[in-house]
């Protein structure tokens, strides 16, 4: 998408996205941050504006002049012909990501029934015998990776107790939700990244047809049963209205919370003094979590569309014209944060906007917070002495998402 545009927009002058940024993307964000408040970058999908104050991030978030739904030319620049997309289109830009009101408070609500803090609660000791089960496996090795053996598999785990799934497809889901993030986390995705992201999330609305229809004929005490309630009562479509919500609740609770286990513990162990001292004093766990998110954003920017032209930082942003807020630089904000490259578990400087902000704010926020928590207090009591085999871990290549391929520690 081209933009009609004076005066002309700052540019970096550089590529953004290039291996160093992807092992480390903060020196990135702050040099743009200090070139300006508003920058162009024709690297995202063909042309974005990139904001990187926390101020301009949250206001985008939270404004209405700016539209979540913005899945048309993301998918179907890549399609063949206009059919070739079609039924992911037809699935993904139904996801409550990706709308706005009246249909979003409206399936939000629905949604939002299923992440009470009570109906979390009841899974707090099926999520405490899966994290034992998983550290006792990797106990059986002094050495060991802890993305593949907890990150990972955990938060699969929990989303399918969530949502009541009884067989486990595990290696399934992983596999459809990986095609998905790389369709979501590249800037420029391939014609063949957009097939196989659709050939899954076609997958995964053909498995929760099936799990559906089951919830129908014998619901549970789980959220896809709430949801065939909520298509009942006329407050939620079936087909893929529903559909597009079982995937997305899938495919969101998995691949963010893995980078959040995997770069927080990794954060923890890089900062040894931080980890001694959440070790005396696991009170302050709560806190560190939050600390972890904001240090690390496993979500590192999401997009919006303008839905009327305006003014903002003096330059003109079109109508139709897509935005990208960059939370894991908002988040680095010096006018936001003291010392915002420090990790400092006991900071205390409010939330960040690693879950969002505005209407849209993570759904799953609590739950992955104490997912997390309980992961870091049974591996700190467990293991009080872990420490990181390799300095310099790799970082995914996705630069939406802030997460390691592995992390290699010892425990023995
Ligand atoms: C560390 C873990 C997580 C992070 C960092 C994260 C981050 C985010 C962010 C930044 C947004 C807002 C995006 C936007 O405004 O464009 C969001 C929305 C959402 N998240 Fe999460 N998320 C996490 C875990 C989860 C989990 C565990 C679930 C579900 C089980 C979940 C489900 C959702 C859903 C459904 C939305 C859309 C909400 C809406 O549009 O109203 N997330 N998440």
């Amino acid at each position: 998408m081209s933009a009609v545009l004076t005066p002309p927009p700052p540019t970096l002058g550089r590529p953004i996205v290039d291996a160093a940024f992807l092992a480390n993307p903060y020196p990135t964000y702050q040099a743009l941050r200090e070139a300006g408040p508003i920058h162009w970058s024709e690297e995202f999908f063909g042309g974005a504006w990139l904001l990187t104050r926390h101020a301009d991030v949250e206001l985008v978030l939270r404004d209405p002049r700016f539209s979540a739904q913005r899945t048309g030319a993301w998918v179907n620049d890549q399609a063949a012909d206009p059919g070739e997309l079609a039924g992911f289109q037809r699935l993904f830009a139904r996801a409550l990501l990706f709308l706005d009101a009246p249909d979003h408070p409206r399936i939000r609500k629905v949604l939002n029934a299923g992440f009470r803090s009570d109906v979390i609660q009841r899974l707090v000791p099926h999520i405490e015998q899966v994290i034992t089960e998983l550290l006792d496996q990797a106990a059986s090795e002094p050495g060991f990776d802890f993305i593949e053996a907890v990150a990972r598999p955990l938060p699969v785990r929990v989303i399918t107790a969530l949502m009541g799934i009884e067989r486990l497809l595990q290696d399934d889901f992983m596999a459809w939700s990986d095609d998905l993030a790389t369709f979501i986390g590249t800037p420029r995705p391939t014609r063949e990244q957009a097939r196989r992201a659709q050939t899954s999330l076609l997958a995964m609305g053909r498995y929760f047809e099936a799990l559906l229809a089951h919830k129908r004929q014998a619901p549970g005490d789980d959220l896809a049963s709430r949801l065939v309630q909520a298509e009942a009562a006329g407050e939620i479509q079936g087909g893929a209205e529903l559909l597009a919500q079982c995937a997305m609740l899938l495919f969101a609770g998995h691949e963010t919370t893995r980078h959040l286990l995997g770069s927080g513990l990794h954060a923890l162990l890089a900062h040894p003094e931080q980890w001694q001292r959440l070790r005396r004093e696991p009170g302050l766990l709560p806190g560190a979590v939050r600390e972890l998110l904001r240090y690390d954003s496993p979500v590192q920017y999401t997009g919006r569309r303008v839905a009327t032209d305006l003014v903002l930082h003096g330059q003109l942003l079109r109508r139709g014209n897509l935005v990208l807020p960059l939370i894991g630089a908002a988040n680095r904000d010096p006018a936001r944060y003291s010392r915002p490259d420090t990790l400092d578990i006991t900071r205390n400087e409010g939330s960040s906007l690693s879950f969002g902000s505005g209407p849209h704010v993570c759904i799953g926020a609590a739950l992955t917070r104490m997912e997390a928590e309980m992961v870091l207090s049974q591996v700190m009591r467990r293991w009080p002495d872990l420490s990181l085999l390799d300095a310099t871990p790799r970082w995914i290549d996705k630069p939406v998402y802030r997460g390691l391929v592995a992390l290699p520690l010892r425990h023995g």
